[in-house]
């Protein structure tokens, strides 16, 4: 059975962290709200415990791990020594929603965390939970999101259990995650930063706080099959509803939601239960079976923190066939698309 600890996300009840925290020291698996979306920690230094995680979650087991540290302190046992301009990332960023991946320090961390690669991925998440849950806990937390592999990454507790009930040992249920989309996952190499997977932070954010002299490299989607991408987990089928999904785009808004409306009909006709995903100022535009209200378009960040949910909202209403409309690739927008079209498996309508 899963244990639920219930705690203000602002101010962190003390005696429910001390006991999942010590639940993390002594290798039991603790789920916990970041900024970002829900995690599945583990001491990142315990084979045991870290092998539970790949086995609740299905994980593939040459897909890393990324390490939550709550205190600069605690990087020194982990990575080698960061260079100036990844100092100057965690400056900027920590904590917060980006992932730095770093040279690993040999013999600390268990070998399933990196699935052999050389390097870490690290971050220190920017919320009161999980840093003081951490800080307790006084080891490096291993946590991929806390979802089964290829579901949608959970933004509530409520999330977690849906897909972990009885899977982990407990999670502690701390509100609806802020930016409910996963950090951004960078890694220096030379004088070019490479943006492995677009997330929290923006690619706009990123290049204002890079020194002169590295650049922003943004992160190449659908790789060929000769080609591995960077970030191990970018390569497989993510964040999809059991139904299927295509995604309708175009510059015309009005074309968008004619297009959406033919397919919902067709697809209706067909005998399938239909599913739109749409932003609140297109609430009325579209009819099905379930419509999901994802954010204001004139808002992306309400977007990337209600999509995960919308998603997941398909399956409650057992959609077969869903079209969702695009947003602009701009800020936020670009992880949100990110996202979208893997939940889609490519599938696009360009209209
Ligand atoms: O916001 C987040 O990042 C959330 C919260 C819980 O912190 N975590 C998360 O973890 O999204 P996960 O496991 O679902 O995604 C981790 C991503 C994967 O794409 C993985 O391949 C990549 O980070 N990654 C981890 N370590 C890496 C490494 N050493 N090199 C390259 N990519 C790495
Ligand atoms: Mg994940």
């Amino acid at each position: 059975e899963t244990k639920i600890w219930k705690t203000d996300a602002a101010q962190p009840a003390a005696q429910a962290l001390q006991e999942a925290a010590s639940w993390l020291r002594t290798g039991r698996t603790v789920a916990f709200p970041t900024e970002t979306v829900y995690g599945l920690g583990a001491d990142a230094r315990n084979t045991e415990a870290v092998s539970a995680i790949f086995a609740a979650k299905g994980r593939p087991s040459d897909n890393p791990l990324i390490v939550h540290i709550a205190d600069r302190s605690q990087l020194a046992e982990l990575t080698a020594p960061p260079e100036e301009a990844v100092l100057r990332l965690m400056d900027a960023f920590w904590p917060g929603p980006l992932t730095i991946v770093l040279p690993a320090r040999p013999g600390v961390l268990s070998p399933l965390v990196t699935a052999g690669l050389s390097s870490v991925g690290v971050r220190m998440p920017d919320h009161p939970v999980a840093l003081a849950l951490i800080a307790a806990a006084g080891c490096p937390v291993a946590a991929p999101s806390a979802n089964r592999s290829g579901r949608p990454s959970p933004t509530q507790a409520a999330h977690v259990l849906r897909d972990l009930d009885g899977r982990i040992d407990g999670v502690v249920d701390g509100g609806t995650a802020g930016v409910g989309l996963e950090s951004t996952v960078v890694e220096l190499a030379g004088d070019a930063l490479h943006v492995l997977r677009p997330g929290g932070v923006t690619a706009g954010e990123l290049r204002r706080a890079l020194p002169a002299g590295v650049r922003l490299v943004e992160a190449v989607e659908a790789p060929t099959a000769q080609e591995t991408p960077r970030a191990p987990g970018m390569k497989y089928a993510h964040y999809a509803p059991r139904g299927q999904l295509t995604i309708v785009q175009g510059a015309d808004r009005q074309q968008v939601l004619a297009r959406m409306r033919r397919e919902l009909e067709a697809a209706r006709a067909r005998g399938e239960r239909t599913g739109a995903l749409v932003f609140a100022e297109h609430a009325d535009a579209v009819q099905a079976d379930h419509a999901a209200v994802c954010g204001r378009l004139s808002d992306l960040a309400s977007v990337g923190r209600e999509l995960y949910a919308a998603l997941r909202s398909f399956d409650e209403a057992d959609a077969t066939f869903i079209v969702a409309e695009a947003c602009p690739e701009e800020g936020i927008g670009a992880a949100v698309m990110n996202r979208l079209r893997k939940a889609a498996s490519g599938r696009i309508l360009q209209v």
